[in-house]
């Protein structure tokens, strides 16, 4: 058989078992065969994290919260939580995660800044806009903000290759940016965190390439959700570690199906990490229809990608990309590889896809730098760390100015606008 006629098998039988007969009559089937023809791989070029330069413990927190310790490093699999001043907020982070990996010559290639948030401090303005000046982009490109809880990222970064594949000599920036906060005292507590994962995504690109291989699933359901007017989210947290892990189980049976695969074809799973010991329970949640030395292999695998989300919390959007982050640092994974990745947004919207490692690509990660920018924050005793959560920008109209050096920080509200440092 010609290798056309396969592709065009392969493409036929993949999209056809997704969509009802009625709607496949309506696929160009030329174009799929295109599609699959394409040397053109994209992917992530640059990636890098920041995270504010406080933390809490979380032996810290159980014990002022009369709880034993083994619950939250054990039971939850985390020891730290990352803490913001209210200086530093999702354009702080996302802005200070991005300028650590832009030069000159990409801020003239992007063409569209993507931002993945649920934390958004304006229902109107997004932070792309603020980030796009922050960082000198050039001016004709698109800004925007994308929602949906914790799928944000996962949705700008399927845009930002699509914009790709169109204009292969563009470059798109996505950040996922987020700042989780439950309540003090509240059940969702030692979940909490921050950060900002940027991710630059261009054709031929250095770190990872996009398999083309999405399953995606939407569930209406209220797990978790954040109404206008409510400063904290409403969570039924123990459905929501439910939905978390159906969503996982089904969209891999799916997979499985649309895309030919099994756990054999994958040198890592990652998945959202609310926690850490969430996504170990997804895993294991399919340990059942493998042998035990490729359960270990997996979880060996897991171990490494979970490294810093113990140290960091949840950073909602950019879970994630922290887990695939941590995995990139932190395992032995070589050229071709190819990567799992489940993405969870409550809600509920989940996807699954896959990408393969390039040639060298440690060369391009910023490995220590990560290292140093988890070592060096300060440590808050539970009194810095309740006074810090509970201070919020004054909203009276009037002029405030701060004095936090930290790139990117907020020197200054004025009219409710919200100045950073540059
Ligand atoms: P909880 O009631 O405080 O904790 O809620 P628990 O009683 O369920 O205990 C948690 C685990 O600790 C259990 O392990 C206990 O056995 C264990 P498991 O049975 O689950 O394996 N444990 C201990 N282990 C060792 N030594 C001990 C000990 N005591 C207990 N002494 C919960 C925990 C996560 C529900 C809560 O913190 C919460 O509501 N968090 C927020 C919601 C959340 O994170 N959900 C995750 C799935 S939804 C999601 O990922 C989306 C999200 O990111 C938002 C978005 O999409 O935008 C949240």
């Amino acid at each position: 058989m010609e290798e056309e006629q396969i592709y065009f098998l392969i493409s036929f039988f993949t999209i056809a078992d997704r969509y009802p007969p009625q709607t496949m009559n309506s696929i160009n089937k030329d174009s799929i065969i295109r599609t699959r023809r394409s040397n053109m791989t994209i992917g992530i070029d640059k990636i890098s994290f920041q995270v504010p330069n406080y933390y809490l413990d979380m032996t810290d927190l159980a014990n002022a919260r009369e709880t034993d310790p083994n619950k939250f490093h054990i039971g939850l699999g985390q020891d730290q939580m990352a803490i913001n001043p209210e200086t530093q907020d999702i354009v702080t982070l996302g802005a200070s995660a991005a300028a650590k990996i832009l030069t000159d010559e990409d801020k003239k290639d992007i063409d569209m800044v993507i931002v993945g948030t649920e934390s958004s401090t304006d229902f109107s303005k997004s932070a792309a806009v603020i980030i796009h000046n922050l960082l000198d982009i050039q001016p004709f490109a698109r800004s925007f903000e994308i929602k949906h809880a914790c799928y944000g990222g996962t949705a700008a970064l399927q845009q930002a290759h699509d914009y790709v594949s169109l204009h292969p000599d563009r470059k798109v920036l996505v950040i996922a940016a987020d700042i989780a906060k439950y309540g003090l005292n509240s059940g969702g507590e030692p979940t909490q965190g921050c950060g900002a994962v940027a991710m630059l995504i261009t054709k031929e690109p250095h770190i990872l390439a996009f398999n083309n291989d999405s399953v995606f699933y939407s569930e209406d359901v209220y797990d978790f959700w954040r109404p206008a007017g409510h400063d904290y989210p409403l969570v039924d947290g123990h459905l929501s570690n439910q939905i978390y892990i159906d969503s996982f189980t089904r969209i891999w049976e799916q997979n499985k199906k649309i895309n030919q695969t099994s756990s054999e074809d994958y040198a890592a799973l990652t998945f959202h990490l609310p926690y850490t010991k969430m996504g170990r329970k997804a895993l294991r949640a399919i340990f059942p229809e493998m042998p035990e030395e490729e359960q270990q292999r997996l979880e060996a695998r897991y171990d490494e990608a979970i490294l810093y989300s113990r140290q960091v919390g949840n950073l909602y959007t950019g879970s994630l990309y922290l887990g695939l982050l941590s995995l990139l640092d932190n395992s032995q994974l070589v050229a071709g590889d190819r990567v799992g990745l489940f993405s969870y947004g409550s809600g509920a919207v989940s996807e699954f896809f896959s990408m393969t490692l390039m040639e060298d690509y440690k060369k391009y990660l910023t490995s220590e730098n990560n290292h140093t920018l988890l070592a060096q924050r300060k440590r808050l005793t539970i009194a810095e760390y309740e006074k810090m959560f509970n201070e919020k920008l004054p909203t009276d109209g009037g002029s405030h100015s701060f004095s936090d050096p930290t790139d990117f920080a907020i020197n200054k509200i004025d009219g409710d606008i919200r100045y950073y440092n540059k």
